[in-house]
């Protein structure tokens, strides 16, 4: 990236705007600062989406002379707020937002008011971000970074990160844009940064997008290029969980944004062309401290399922405690999208000291990240997860 704000930045900026315009039971989210941080000409437009036949039209030609990011754009907004949401509630005391660009998560979800939360952009985007809102609460700390010459485990602690709490990740839409050893520098001060027990979510682009020009509609890739943010990585599906894993990441998910759509019942979902992804990672458990679960903890889990059984989720499996760790066998399908189990999860997932499946075990799931929504629709049954000592 060049020395000047980054104009993807405000393209994403533009996208909320227009979806903030959508009557209120339309749309996915509400941005109400989004519009301020667009020049006078994308204001312009924003403002005149006001008026739902100009809205019409303003989307229609946007969606015409790049077919995908807009609609990718709103999407994956919303699948990202309800991560950060389930994440908070779960736990998470810190917000790391990397490269955040016109991100206003850090004021939008009420859900976050109690998280710190780290800004980490490029200066010059950060630096105009700053001289757009002004001041900021006390919680939201500024950190500029370039990802391509600075490193992150120095710049995030000396802004009061806390290296023992755990923390919700997100690094939306700048994968694509950084070279493979920024990418690499940043994911490996990551594992090393975050407590056991973080989430981490980022998007990236689907390498055929880039290897096929065919294939996928290459208006946005020329778009973005012309501003002088070009793609400059991209990973293929079927490698993902490979290529986190030498990193010491642990992918729980991995979703096209059309995937997303399609889940969520978006209209208009199937004409997204699937070339962004979202990817939600955890620590892998191996880099994590050893443990073994506890007789009292055993006590809690089985507090927790007998909660969960008698407040709406009568199907919530048996936990088994082997070689230190705790198992679930779904044996009947649950939806943890329901109302049910929702309610049942808020009410119980309290009973679960913060902290203990990731602290005291390794394995690769737990009540808290297996079962937790948004990682899968419907967990079909037969499905076992596990999660055994090391
Ligand atoms: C497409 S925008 C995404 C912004 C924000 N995450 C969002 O989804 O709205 C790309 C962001 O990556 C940041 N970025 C690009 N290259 C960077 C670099 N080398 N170091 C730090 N940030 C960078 C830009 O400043 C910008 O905020």
């Amino acid at each position: 990236m060049n020395a000047a704000p980054s104009r993807t930045a405000e393209y994403m900026a533009l996208f909320r705007a227009l979806e903030t315009s959508q009557p209120a039971d339309l749309r996915l989210f509400t941005d109400p600062d989004a519009k301020r941080f667009l020049r006078p000409r994308l204001r312009a437009v924003a403002n005149a989406a006001k008026l739902p036949v100009l809205r019409t039209w303003i989307v229609a030609l946007i969606d015409r002379r790049w077919p995908g990011p807009r609609l990718s754009g709103v999407v994956r907004t919303r699948v990202i707020d309800d991560f950060v949401v389930s994440a908070v509630e779960s736990g998470c005391t810190q917000l790391v937002l990397l490269g955040a660009g016109y991100d206003t998560r850090a004021t939008r979800l009420s859900k976050v008011a109690g998280a710190t939360v780290f800004e980490v952009d490029h200066p010059a985007t950060q630096a105009r971000k700053r001289a757009v809102l002004g001041a900021s609460p006390q919680r939201i700390r500024y950190v500029p970074v370039d990802f391509e010459r600075d490193t992150l485990p120095n710049a995030l602690p000396d802004s009061g990160f806390k290296g023992e709490q755990r923390s919700c990740v997100l690094w939306e839409g700048v994968f694509s844009y950084l070279t493979p050893e920024a990418i690499d520098t940043t994911l490996t001060a990551l594992v090393a940064l975050c407590a056991a027990g973080s989430r981490i979510l980022l998007t990236y682009v689907d390498q055929r997008a880039l290897d096929a020009p065919d294939s996928y509609p290459q208006a946005w890739s020329t778009a973005v290029s012309d501003v002088g943010e070009p793609f400059q990585t991209g990973l293929h599906p079927s490698e993902s969980h490979a290529f986190f894993a030498r990193r010491k990441l642990t992918l729980r998910h991995d979703e096209s944004t059309t995937e997303a759509a399609l889940r969520l019942g978006i209209a208009g979902a199937h004409s997204i062309p699937g070339f962004y992804r979202i990817a939600i990672l955890e620590p892998a458990l191996a880099a994590q401290p050893p443990g073994s679960i506890t007789p009292a903890d055993q006590a809690d889990y089985l507090k927790a399922v007998a909660c969960m059984r008698s407040h709406g989720a009568p199907d919530f499996p048996d936990p088994s405690f082997e070689n230190g760790g705790v198992t679930f066998n779904i044996r009947r399908p649950l939806d943890p999208s329901s109302p049910q189990y929702k309610s049942a999860l808020a009410r119980c997932q309290k009973l679960i000291p913060a902290g203990l499946p990731y602290s005291r075990s390794s394995g690769s799931a737990s009540w808290r990240s297996a079962l937790d929504v948004p990682y899968r629709p419907v967990f079909a049954s037969g499905t076992s997860w596990s999660r055994e000592a090391s």
